[in-house]
């Protein structure tokens, strides 16, 4: 058999299905992602500007000959055994990101063999990288291949975001799995939420990096205020819609309806659609800052995306609020904002790459000291979507 080389983490995925399976496994990458400005704005319809990450989730599968399944999970040392047809649901549990993938397969009339497989990778979970919609991609794009079932990218996007709103539980958008599938080495993807065309931008970053300073914290409310903020916008939008009927999303209104109709009957509610009417429309304007190779213009929107999260959207958290003003005054930092649902994760900062270790030996130093927890940093690059690394046909190994 021919021989693949690739990462450690993947060979060792790889070498798990070996030894439990007893057959090399078709393998597949799914990467994590970054929002570099657009937040809460996928769900509403407007733009979001993410990229795939050097971080990502391995599946190693291969098919089982009845109908019994077997996941093992490498990172949490955990295994789950089912029937295919009928699927055991265990909520809070990682095998519910395989079962929704299997769930919403099933749901679309396609008969799914039973099959076994190996996950596991190296995207912090809880970080606000999108580990689960990761998991979610890498899965459907393995048993598309597997079972040639025919799905084209947009279609398993599609599929991955619906086993996370309809199995999981969680009312995500689409920007996770879009971006998971859809990522292209050095470029940002700039897509329209509401009709998913999208256009890749190539990202500028010579000198600079994409640095993730991690809270290493994940605020329990998370996934409530998340469905809170969904409703919130929902409102906002139905108080315009009684007047005006061709508003349909937060993408249809300006700030003038807001001011208008809104501001009187529901101030929190205004305050939360104020900060998504002015992020779509920053986003836009950011986008040709990139164009235009203006960073620092770009940086500052960062700067602002954060203080709209955080004073009207009201989803950030004092360890987040820490980390961006730490930066604020820093020569190295271009742009700084948190990143993702929020109460937690991530921030993301553009940095100047000579300033990036002291810069980070300082904020962990003084974020140890104001909360007693150590900060986690790590310092990205832009990778391509959701691939193949082999095919069950070759022998993998570590590089
Ligand atoms: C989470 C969701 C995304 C998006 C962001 C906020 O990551 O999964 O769909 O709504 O929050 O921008």
């Amino acid at each position: 058999m021919e021989t693949i080389t690739t990462n450690k983490v993947a060979a060792a995925i790889a070498e798990k299905f070996r030894q439990v399976f007893n057959s090399e496994p078709l393998l597949v990458r799914s990467p994590g992602r970054v929002n570099l400005i657009g937040e809460h704005t996928d769900y509403n319809k407007g733009f979001v500007l993410p990229a795939a990450i050097n971080k990502a989730i391995y599946v190693a599968a291969g098919i089982s000959n009845n109908d019994q399944c077997h996941f093992i999970a490498v990172d949490m040392e955990d295994e789950y055994v089912g029937d295919i047809k009928n699927l055991a649901k265990k909520d809070g549990h990682w095998s519910v990101y395989i079962n929704g993938v299997i769930d919403q397969l099933q749901k679309a009339g396609y008969v799914i063999p039973g099959f076994n497989c190996v996950i596991g990778g190296d995207i912090p979970t809880g970080a606000g990288m999108s580990s689960s919609a990761a998991v979610e991609c890498a899965v459907l794009f393995a048993l598309n291949e597997m079972f040639s079932l025919g799905l084209d990218t947009l279609a398993m996007v599609k599929m991955a975001q619906q086993a996370e709103n309809k199995y999981v539980g969680v009312q995500c958008g689409i920007m996770d799995q879009f971006a998971s599938m859809f990522g292209k080495k050095d470029h940002v993807i700039k897509l329209d939420c509401r009709s998913l065309k999208y256009e890749y931008k190539p990202f500028d970053m010579e000198g600079i990096r994409i640095v993730l300073f991690d809270t290493n914290i994940k605020h329990s409310l998370a996934s409530s205020e998340y469905n809170t903020r969904r409703l919130q916008c929902e409102a906002g939008v139905s108080i315009i819609n009684a007047l005006h009927p061709e508003v349909k999303k937060l993408r249809d209104v300006s700030l003038a309806m807001l001011d208008q109709y809104v501001l009187p009957i529901d101030e929190k509610v205004y305050l939360r659609c104020s900060f998504v009417v002015e992020e779509i429309q920053r986003l836009q304007d950011a986008c040709i800052d990139l164009e235009n190779h203006d960073m620092i213009s770009f940086g500052k929107k960062m700067f602002a995306t954060h203080t709209g999260l955080s004073e009207l959207y009201d989803v950030s958290c004092k360890e987040l609020d820490f980390l961006v003003d730490f930066v604020k005054n820093e020569e190295s930092v271009l742009g700084a904002r948190m990143m993702g649902g929020g109460f937690g994760g991530c921030t993301i900062n553009l940095v100047k790459e000579e300033g990036i270790e002291e810069l980070s030996a300082r904020i962990e130093k003084a974020y140890r000291a104001a909360f007693g927890i150590d900060m986690k940093v790590y310092v990205t690059t832009i990778e391509n979507g959701t691939s193949i690394i082999a095919t069950g046909k070759t022998v993998v190994v570590a590089v």
